[in-house]
């Protein structure tokens, strides 16, 4: 079974083709990062429009890399959620019309499923059950996986999301977008030791998280220590320590509740360095995560997901729809 996938939920348009025997053909993305950098944040109307300039070209690249024809897909995968409205639109009317032209099954993929299955891409794949840590722009999930489709969320965050709380923060030190791998460059000159951030949430039983009272942290502490060069650098890196502390904790934690061993690490998050040496570092755990390329948004993910459940026995559906705000915790196991 030969898939096409297509990411559209935020600033990437992502496609890929991924193919039950041959593997992942080929991928092609475009970031739209540039784009949104001057306003410092995403910007959900020029994001729709970019991904309708994109997305036929980038269908037509990737299944030339692929060296395959639209025909011989067997099915079309898109993102229908959580994401923005109208950027989840453009992937999911061009699939879908894909789809409706080859007549072939059209599925919409939940955008952090594909997440927590990218890990499945490389050579050494986990599997079931794992604890899988989601660490994005808009979420920060700790949840049992037991298969395609079978999820327990065992904590979340109660308000920013990890790399919201590293975007925020990045505002605050004047970087520019995306904050989180700006914020762990400057980080990499600080001094770990001249600030000392909360914890949040790490004092109390449970697998919750909260990240809101950093950047409040962040923003008191810059203003009474001056905002020279040296300075925000330590900032950053006592950031970077504190919401990485957390992350490992918190892992620690649910692998100990649910006495899994395998711990994957997917989002954009995931590709901190900082937090990769932690959770290496952590006992009696197999850690696993995406190559770095696929830890951010991108088509693989989706081809993957769309893949692993139409191959289960999941048919497809007719429904064009998104889904901008969608619970994983709602997802079931493919239907055959
Ligand atoms: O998964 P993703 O590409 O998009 C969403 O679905 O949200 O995640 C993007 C988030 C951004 O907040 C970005 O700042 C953060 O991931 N990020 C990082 C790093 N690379 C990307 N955060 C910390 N360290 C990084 N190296
Ligand atoms: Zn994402």
């Amino acid at each position: 079974m030969r898939v096409l996938g297509v990411e559209t939920s935020c600033d990437e348009t992502g496609v890929a083709v991924y193919d039950s025997e041959r593997g992942l053909m080929a991928h092609c993305l475009h970031s739209q990062s540039d784009t949104h950098a001057v306003y410092g944040g995403v910007v959900p109307e020029l994001a729709s429009r970019d991904h309708i300039r994109r997305i036929s070209p980038l269908i037509q690249e990737v299944l030339a890399r692929a060296g395959s024809d639209r025909h011989d897909l067997d099915a079309l995968a898109y993102t229908r959620g959580p994401g923005l409205a109208g950027a989840l639109l453009v992937g999911a009317s061009v699939a879908r019309s894909m789809a409706w032209a080859l007549q072939r099954p059209g599925l919409g993929v939940h955008h952090m499923e594909a997440h927590l299955l990218a890990p499945m891409l490389e050579e050494q794949a986990p599997s079931f059950p794992f604890v899988a840590l989601l660490v994005s722009g808009g979420h920060t999930m700790l949840v049992r996986v037991d298969g395609v489709g079978r999820y327990q969320v065992l904590g979340q965050s109660l308000d920013d999301a990890a790399g919201e709380a590293f975007d925020k923060t990045a505002k605050l030190l004047g970087l520019s977008y995306p904050g989180g791998p700006a914020v762990a460059s400057l980080a990499n000159t600080g001094d770990p030791q001249r600030f000392r951030f909360p914890r949040p949430m790490t004092d109390r039983p449970g697998l919750d998280f909260s990240f809101s009272g950093l950047k409040t942290f962040t923003a008191n502490t810059a203003q009474s220590a001056g905002e020279d060069e040296a300075t925000r650098a330590d900032l950053a890196r006592g950031f970077e320590e504190a919401m990485v502390d957390t992350l490992v904790t918190k892992c620690r934690r649910a692998l100990a509740e649910t006495g899994v061993s395998r711990l994957v690490v997917a989002g954009g998050v995931g590709a901190n360095a900082r937090l990769r040496e932690r959770l290496d570092a952590l006992d009696a755990t197999e850690v696993f995560y995406p190559r770095i390329d696929f830890c951010t948004d991108n088509g693989a993910m989706i081809a993957y997901a769309g893949h692993a459940r139409l191959s289960a026995g999941e048919s497809g559906d007719n429904d064009f729809n998104v889904t901008p705000r969608w619970d994983l915790a709602s997802l079931t196991a493919p239907a055959a």
